[in-house]
Order: C-alpha cells, then sequence, then structure tokens
C-alpha cells in the first residue's frame, strides 16, 4: 500500500475499531490520532476540553498531526480532525481519506454507554446527535476520497471494503 489509510468520520462511526482490525489484517501500523493526543499531554480529552475549550483542543490536533505526518499506517482520527483545512492537508499528503458513516441511531447506540465524548456531554440523544451531524455532513464528503457505510455491516466486512478501495487507489 502506497499511501496511509486515513479513516475520518463522525463520533463512533467505528474509526478505532476499524483501524485495529487493519492494522492486524495488513500488519501495518496504527496511529489513533486521539490516543496520540492523550499520550502527549498526559490528560484525557475530557479534561483538555474542560481546561482549554474546543479551540484549544484543535490547535493540540493540528500541532499533533503536523508531528505525524510522516509516519506510515492506518491514521485514525477524531471526528473533527478534518473541520480544519491545515488538517487536511496534512492528511492528503500521505494518504487517501476514508470516510465511515452511521446514521444517528446506530451512532446513539455505540456510544450511548461512554462518556468519554466532551461534545456529546449531557447532551447524550439521538437528535443531538443528527444536530451535529449535520452540521459536519457536507464537509466530510467533500474531503473524503471514499465513503464506506457502517450500519449493519460487520468490521470485517468494512474492513474488507477498505481494503478492496486502498488496492485499486493507492
Ligand atoms: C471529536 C471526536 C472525538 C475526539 C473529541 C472531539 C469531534 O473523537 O477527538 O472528543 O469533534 O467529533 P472520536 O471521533 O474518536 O470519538
Amino acid at each position: 500500500m502506497k499511501k496511509n489509510i486515513v479513516l475520518i468520520g463522525f463520533m463512533g462511526t467505528g474509526k478505532t475499531t476499524v483501524s485495529r482490525k487493519l492494522s492486524e489484517m495488513l500488519d501495518i501500523k496504527e496511529i489513533d490520532v486521539d490516543a496520540y493526543i492523550v499520550e502527549r499531554e498526559q490528560k484525557s480529552i475530557n479534561d483538555i476540553f474542560k481546561e482549554q475549550g474546543e479551540e484549544g483542543f484543535r490547535d493540540i490536533e493540528t500541532a499533533s498531526l503536523d508531528e505525524i505526518k510522516n509516519e506510515k499506517g492506518i491514521i485514525s482520527c477524531g471526528g473533527g480532525a478534518v473541520l480544519r483545512d491545515k488538517n487536511v492537508e496534512i492528511l492528503k499528503t500521505n494518504g487517501k481519506i476514508v470516510l465511515l458513516t452511521a446514521t444517528p441511531q446506530t451512532i446513539y447506540e455505540r456510544v450511548k454507554d461512554d462518556d468519554s465524548r466532551p461534545l456529546l456531554k449531557g447532551n447524550m440523544n439521538v437528535d443531538h446527535i443528527k444536530m451535529l451531524m449535520d452540521r459536519r455532513k457536507d464537509r466530510y464528503i467533500e474531503v473524503a476520497d471514499v465513503v464506506i457505510e457502517t450500519d449493519n455491516k460487520d468490521v470485517d466486512e468494512i474492513a474488507a471494503e477498505i481494503i478492496e478501495y486502498m488496492g485499486n487507489n493507492s
């Protein structure tokens, strides 16, 4: 594979699970940007949002993407990473951007018991997820090289679709 696989998409679309699977199947390194940020800052994502706000977190995210830009592998991004043009530019240099999608209902089912996402804190419901998703939808589509739907698919099917795409396009 010549290009990195860059996984993007809304929270709960399965980026972390799929990147782990791809990493095992292809025997290539996985770089989870949120995990990199937690390690770099020695703080949880919740604490970073609490102390520095969303903009502070976004600045750390951009700096982190810049630091890992020469890595080779599967890059699993946080759901908001592609909102900034600079980040997309970095990610596109070495990678193909694979957008994972799911309906708000599916996302709700996947994330409802997890309190690690500051943007859903106190607002863990389908309507709020749909509202946030509607704001981002066009942006996700605009930056994606390929769109993979994840509703009603297991991780093996999703990984196989991505590998097929990369085989034909990278
Ligand atoms: C965010 C998504 C999160 C994390 C942060 C902000 C977002 O990552 O980066 O909470 O803006 O959508 P996941 O998509 O891995 O949950």
